[in-house]
């Protein structure tokens, strides 16, 4: 059902702005599909951006606001991935239009708002669908919210229906605001469906939905109890895409301006054609797959998403897969995700300038993607062919689970295959080789516990409460020894009430040193978390005892210390500039900060070139260089957030969170720092080198590090010098001195072995019998060898010659010369002879050469020979 006035997606999303701003609300441009908010994978809903602004966490800026936000729905509570390409609506991908009431408005205005613009004269901004064929839910308990829509926008009864919680209660995820939701459907007519309005339309295809009214008015926690939001509020969501296709009059999304231009690259690139309507055809079931894949994977890639096996990466790495897996299956040999990703930019480029400027990262992340997992899916197959080769008649249970565990293969695709063959699937062998797994993977869950040293650690922390750490202050404390346990390696865990050693966490490496009491010395020798906020030392006993209930001295190992906190605060200032060069999706992914060196992991899909390098050691310097107090200071997290500090994704925070400012850099961070940046002395880089698909590492030494690192290799270039007898600035030159020297030497060993060849041709000449040369010439290598052969048979009393020697590497080379009329081929002579020396060669013409490694059977290798010569022809 067309309206007449259609409208292109961009000015669909001015309508909506625009027509709330006009009623006080505040545009907000679309936040990251990537959510500050850890509940969520991604943005799953308009109002993930506005969280803490509904509980009350955070004073909202404005009272009302109206956006039109990013989404992905693909993981957690709001999963639209394996639907995408079945219905007329799902995507991962989609914008959704929103307005919002932080405590201002609620149902008594939102819902007469969203009438009003529904309904709307097109020349005045509204959408003008006819009001006659919306219809409209309410929760099945909100009276309020039918009596508005009936008493006060005039909907009559009949076209009001209450539903339960499934459909009519709005929850953000399992935790966080919610409310019961009203929601706007329009009825397409009979051709979509019976009647009977949205109660009786399960799939939505009829009467579908395309605005939902929520009125916030809880905040849900963990255990799935609802206190109430400080002032009720309103959030709503329209979806972009199916507005889009009502205004344009299509059949579904996917013939909107958005998805139609996918689609018509999608069935370029695999010679398919696309069936309007068809939710049958398997052919364009894969099309939708691939424009919705491409256009989803393209913003997760801007926002700062990589395919990986972790969390988000891993839903972006299904979706790309995915998509392949059916450009596969639509028969297609090249790279499919290039063109796409490629149009998918145009169609939103516009909306998101920020695409066009990514495109040729976005666009070689995907397409490397599909490059290997199109590997994978061809070295499946050609386990699936073996497998279909030794048992034509089924595949087996145990293959059909290995493609799916090693090689990705979903079982569907496995299926297909084998249906396309005529061979059944052991579908019985694959789901118990399925449930195994399930069972291994329980039990070594299980397994890595260790109940009875827990239960020891709990009662500590039970008893004494948990370690107090002084050591962002102290290097050595006076502490009590709350407990000793003997390890199984003759060793021991100290527990201490208070301690100055800092236990391994955020990437630094625990601290050593010495716990001294009245009758025992114990060496640490790392300093780790037990369970949680419990300390543990793991020592040796190098003097006496040591006993719980005694006072200690804990101590830490300064030097070692300095060296870490060198490094630490080093490993910010290199994370710093390594955004600074490479670009802001560089996020860290892990880091090992030690005293000898550090080791940083990031997120980036080339390799870092030597010369970003040296600008990234020359920004990370420039602030060692420029030496600032480093600052840390306890706050909340969201004041860390707006000071714009860095939080490693992974690491658990709690409210309030520890923040480091160095040089230019601000990051949460629980370690160790020094004073200044100059306290760090030089950052130095000395490895780059790929740790899996997207992700760099590099390690760095700072401090005294660098300066042995510069010395190690000062001195490495005078040893070489004094070798070469250069200067040690000139230590190029001197080397490629040399190589010319060994070059015009080898060139003059060449001659000269040429005319000592030519003097030993015409010696070996002379002992010829019959014109027949056979005899030993050691320590020429096998080309030397032949060289001679060839000359000997050149002197005019010679017309047959063998020469059988050791080589200079110990091997034995043989040759053969004939006439060159001969009417047999030189390798005869050489058949049986190299066998005494361990060898074989061959040759067809008139020299044959072989070779062997057994040196001890020359002799008799020439009397072969010498047999093979007495009777050739
Ligand atoms: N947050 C609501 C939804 O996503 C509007 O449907």
């Amino acid at each position: 059902m067309a309206t007449t006035d259609s409208m292109t997606a961009d000015q669909l999303r001015d309508s909506f702005t625009g027509f709330f701003a006009d009623k006080g609300h505040t545009v907000v441009p679309s936040a990251s599909l990537i959510p500050h908010d850890p509940s969520v994978m991604f943005n799953v809903a308009g109002m993930v951006p506005f969280k803490s602004y509904f509980t009350g966490d955070e004073q909202a800026p404005y009272n009302r606001a109206v956006a039109s936000q990013k989404c992905a729905r693909a993981g957690g509570k709001h999963n639209d991935l394996d639907d995408v390409g079945r219905t007329k609506r799902h995507l991962v991908f989609f914008e959704m239009l929103g307005n919002f009431s932080f405590g201002d408005y609620f149902k008594e205005k939102a819902i007469p708002w969203s009438w009003e613009l529904v309904t709307g004269d097109p020349a005045s901004g509204g959408w003008g669908f006819d009001g006659d064929r919306i219809w409209v839910t309410v929760h099945e308990s909100d009276d309020e919210a039918e009596a508005i829509w009936h008493e006060s926008v005039g909907v009559p009864m009949d076209r009001i229906q209450r539903l339960g919680d499934k459909d009519n209660y709005w929850q953000m995820g399992d935790t966080g605001p919610c409310g019961p939701c009203s929601e706007l459907h329009i009825d397409r007519g009979p051709e979509f469906g019976p009647d009977g309005g949205p109660l009786g339309d399960p799939f939505g295809d009829r009467f579908m939905e395309f605005w939902n009214l929520v009125f916030m008015q809880f905040n849900q926690a963990k255990d799935g109890t609802r206190t109430p939001l400080p002032r009720p509020s309103i959030d709503t969501g329209a979806g972009l895409e199916r507005i889009l296709a009502l205004k344009q009059g299509v059949d579904s999304v996917w013939e909107t301006d958005l998805m139609q231009p996918l689609i018509d690259v999608a069935q370029s690139l695999t010679g398919k054609k696309y069936l309007v309507g068809d939710y049958e055809d398997p052919n364009s079931f894969g099309l939708r797959v691939l424009a919705e894949h491409a256009r989803s994977s393209s913003m997760l890639v801007n926002d700062g998403v990589f395919p990986s096996n972790e969390a988000r990466g891993y839903v972006l790495r299904r979706i790309i897969r995915r998509a392949v897996r059916f450009a596969y299956m639509l028969g297609t040999e090249s790279l499919v995700m290039p063109r796409l990703t490629e149009t998918a930019i145009g169609v939103m480029g516009n909306a998101y300038p920020d695409l066009v400027k990514n495109q040729d990262f976005i666009t070689s992340v995907i397409t490397r993607e599909e490059e290997s997992f199109r590997q994978t899916l061809k070295n499946g197959l050609s386990i699936l062919d073996t497998a279909l080769e030794d048992d034509p008649s089924s595949l087996s249970g145990s293959t059909t689970f290995l493609l799916h565990d090693t090689y990705g293969f979903p079982l569907e695709l496995t299926q297909e295959i084998a249906s396309e063959r005529d061979v059944a699937v052991d579908l019985d062998g694959f789901n118990v080789a399925m449930d195994e797994q399930r069972t291994r993977a329980k039990a070594a869950a299980k397994g890595s516990v260790d109940d009875a040293s827990l239960g020891r650690y709990r009662e500590i922390v039970d008893q004494f409460g948990v370690t107090e750490f002084v050591g962002y202050t102290e290097e050595s404390a006076e502490a009590r020894v709350l407990a000793v346990y003997e390890t199984d390696d003759g060793g021991a865990e100290v527990f201490l009430d208070r301690t100055p050693f800092y236990a391994e966490s955020g990437g630094q490496i625990g601290d050593t040193g010495t716990i001294v009491t009245e009758t025992g010395t114990a060496e640490v020798l790392d300093t780790t978390y037990a369970i949680p906020n419990l300390r543990r030392h793991t020592v040796r006993i190098t003097d006496g005892t040591i006993t719980s209930g005694q006072s200690a001295t804990a101590t830490i190992d300064h030097e070692r210390r300095e060296k870490i906190r060198r490094n630490h605060t080093g490993t910010h200032l290199l994370h710093h500039a390594l955004r600074e060069v490479l670009g802001e999706h560089v996020k860290q992914a892990g880091s090992w900060v030690g005293p000898d060196r550090l080791r940083f992991d990031f997120s980036h899909y080339e390799a870092v070139t030597p010369e970003q390098i040296a600008e990234i050691e020359r920004l990370a310097n420039a602030q060692t260089l420029n030496s600032q107090p480093t600052r840390i200071f306890e706050t909340t997290k969201d004041e860390a957030e707006s000071l714009g500090a860095i939080a490693f994704f992974g690491d658990k925070y709690g409210d309030i969170v520890r923040v480091l400012e160095a040089g230019d850099t601000i990051e949460l961070c629980g370690g160790t720092h020094v004073a200044a940046t100059g306290d760090i002395g030089m950052v130095k880089v000395v490895s780059e080198a790929s740790i899996g698909s997207n992700l760099r590492r590099i390690e760095a030494f700072t401090g005294e590090g660098s300066v042995a690192l510069l010395q190690r290799d000062e001195a490495l270039i005078g040893d070489v010098a004094t070798l070469v007898g250069a200067q040690s600035d000139d230590v190029v030159g001197g080397v490629q001195r040399k190589l010319d020297e060994i070059k015009s030497l080898q060139a003059e060993i060449k001659t000269l072995r040429a005319q000592l060849a030519m003097g030993r041709a015409t010696e070996l000449a002379a002992i010829a019998n019959d014109g027949v040369v056979v005899t030993q010439v050691d320590q020429l290598d096998p080309g030397e060898l032949r060289d001679l052969a060839i000359a000997v048979r050149q002197q005019p009393t010679v017309q047959t010659v063998v020469l059988v020697g050791e080589t200079p590497s110990g091997g034995v080379a043989l040759v053969a010369a004939v006439p060159k009329d001969a009417q047999q081929p030189a390798s005869v002579l050489l058949k049986d002879a190299a066998r005494a020396v361990g060898g074989g060669g061959g040759g067809k013409g008139d020299i044959a050469t072989a070779g062997g490694k057994d040196p001890s059977g020359i002799q008799e290798a020439l009397q072969i020979a010498a047999q093979a010569v007495g009777q050739f022809s």
